[in-house]
């Protein structure tokens, strides 16, 4: 297999045309370039769950603003106050001694027509109503115009504001849905081209659309197992990209996945889900095919396991549970009740992934 661009492939890519998300661009544009001609716009919110293209869309955007217009894209994961917002609005360093009111007049002092990007806005948590507050308050102005695009994978983001930022906002929504199959594999085809050209079987292409799809319509998730797949292909000298090699590559990511997880867990969390997957993998003390186990018996092996294994003097059954109910809310296992007696309940516990993986992973 021969790869003409790998760069098409890394997570910085931006690629030039945007299949699915024409309507969305179009609108956005609409809404927002009159700005150029020295008016006011309102200002647009996009909702959307993760890997449905937002991102994107507004670095397009930026790539095709109108002459005159100042574009600033402004990740709010990286810059996570007011203050930082609006240096990097301000255009200054975040020098010593500058208020947020010297950026303000700066800003007022060289009027300027502006449209500001508020990525992953989310991460301004409270920070947020000062922020809009004063980019309005700067939109006050007769020369300045500025209009602001908001992202957030929150659909509740604005009850959360102020109700003073609330009602002067002046927005337009945008709602980005999940991708479906059909368009995955529209997107994952136009960029299998670009890296390796026709050498790869649809039905390979297909199976990863399916799977993404399956999972919430990410298109990042359904690009970085493309990758990983021509990866694995590469790997083996393939010809070129087969289903057998997407196969390894979802497997490849689950068990990343369950590494990253349980790498991030204290030691007993650990040892409580090694005792688990070993459980649940040689179906002892499991009540039936369900995969359950009462939590009794569980504990009774994670004393096991500790001692023997981890050589580590186990923890008592009270916290033991705090375990459980903490990596219940991580979603890496589930519990339900069972009714023994009349009043006589147990709690049973299930893996909620891969026991080959986790166990496979102490093994590292
Ligand atoms: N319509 C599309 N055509 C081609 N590639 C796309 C399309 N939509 C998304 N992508 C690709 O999918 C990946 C994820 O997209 P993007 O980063 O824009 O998602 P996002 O909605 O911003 O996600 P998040 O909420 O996690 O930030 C990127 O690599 C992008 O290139
Ligand atoms: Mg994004």
């Amino acid at each position: 297999m021969e790869i003409k661009n790998r760069n098409a492939l890394s997570i910085h890519y931006v690629p030039d045309n945007l299949p699915y998300r024409e309507k969305e661009i179009e609108f956005i544009q609409s809404v927002l370039f009159p700005i150029a001609n020295n008016i006011r716009v309102p200002n647009v919110i996009i909702y959307g769950n993760t890997g449905t293209g937002k991102t994107s869309v507004v670095k397009y955007i930026g790539k095709k603003i109108p002459e005159g217009v100042v574009f600033k894209y402004i990740n709010a994961k990286f810059e996570n106050s007011a203050y930082k917002v609006l240096s990097k609005v301000a255009g200054e360093e975040e020098k010593m001694g500058y208020t947020i009111s010297h950026f303000i007049q700066k800003l007022k002092k060289d009027p300027k027509n502006m449209i500001v990007v508020l990525d992953e806005a989310d991460f301004l948590k409270k920070d947020i109503d000062d922020v809009l507050y004063y980019l309005s308050r700067i939109n006050e102005d007769l020369e300045t115009h500025i209009a602001f695009i908001l992202i957030t994978n929150k659909i509740n983001l604005k009850s959360q504001l102020d109700a003073r930022t609330r009602s002067s906002l002046d927005e337009r929504e945008l709602f980005f849905k999940p991708y479906d199959a059909f368009q995955l594999r529209g997107i994952l085809e136009e960029r299998a081209k670009l890296v390796i050209g026709d050498q790869y079987d649809p039905a390979a292409i297909q199976k990863i659309a399916a799977v993404a799809a399956q999972d919430n319509g990410d298109a990042r998730y359904a690009l970085k197992l493309l990758s990983k797949a021509i990866e694995i292909a590469e790997q083996q000298n393939a010809e070129k990209l087969e289903i057998s090699h997407v196969d390894r590559a979802i497997e490849s990511l689950e068990f990343d996945l369950v590494s990253e997880t349980i790498k991030t867990q204290p030691l007993n969390h650990q040892i409580a889900l090694y005792a688990i997957a070993k459980m649940t993998l040689s179906k002892r003390g499991l009540i039936d095919d369900s995969g359950f186990i009462p939590i009794g018996e569980l504990y009774n092996f994670y004393v096991k396991v500790s001692e023997q294994v981890f050589k580590r003097k186990p923890k008592s059954s009270k916290r033991f549970k705090e375990y459980i109910s903490e990596l219940e809310n991580l979603g890496v296992l589930s519990t339900t009740m069972l009714r023994r007696g009349s009043r006589d309940y147990t709690r049973l516990v299930r893996l909620g992934i891969n026991p080959k993986d986790v166990i496979k992973f102490f093994e590292q």
